[in-house]
């Protein structure tokens, strides 16, 4: 792996309907592969900002995923984020080279500091 890391295949693109999401792990690297109804994928964290729930299963809108726990909206071109949410969520790089959906994958996963449970 460089420093500005590899280009790991991750999922086949029939593998995630348009509009959908799915979970993928790789190297500690909890990963949320969504393609959009348009056809396009894109690769953030499966972790959402608000209490640490997964993204998974979250609904797709336009370029955004909803928190299926309490409807946090973020962004899967950039990560930012609505309400309740705390913070934005790591986004990564992806591509389609042939039928796999690729993910630039640099280092290991970040630890994140999480507010204290009176804080959400
Ligand atoms: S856990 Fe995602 S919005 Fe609350």
């Amino acid at each position: 792996m460089s420093e500005e890391g590899s280009w790991i295949s991750i999922a086949k693109t029939t593998d995630v309907e348009a509009g959908k999401c799915n979970p993928y792990e790789h190297e500690g690297h909890n990963l949320l592969i969504a393609q959009t109804k348009n056809g396009d994928f894109y690769a953030v964290e499966n972790l959402c900002s608000h209490a640490d729930a997964t993204l998974e299963g979250g609904r797709i809108r336009g370029t955004h995923i909803m928190c299926p726990l309490h409807g946090a909206r973020f962004s899967l071109i950039d990560g930012s984020f609505g309400p309740p949410a705390w913070a934005p969520i790591k986004t990564y790089e992806c591509r389609v080279e042939g039928d796999d959906v690729q993910v630039l994958i640099s280092g290991p996963p970040e630890k994140k500091a999480r507010p204290a449970m009176g804080m959400i």
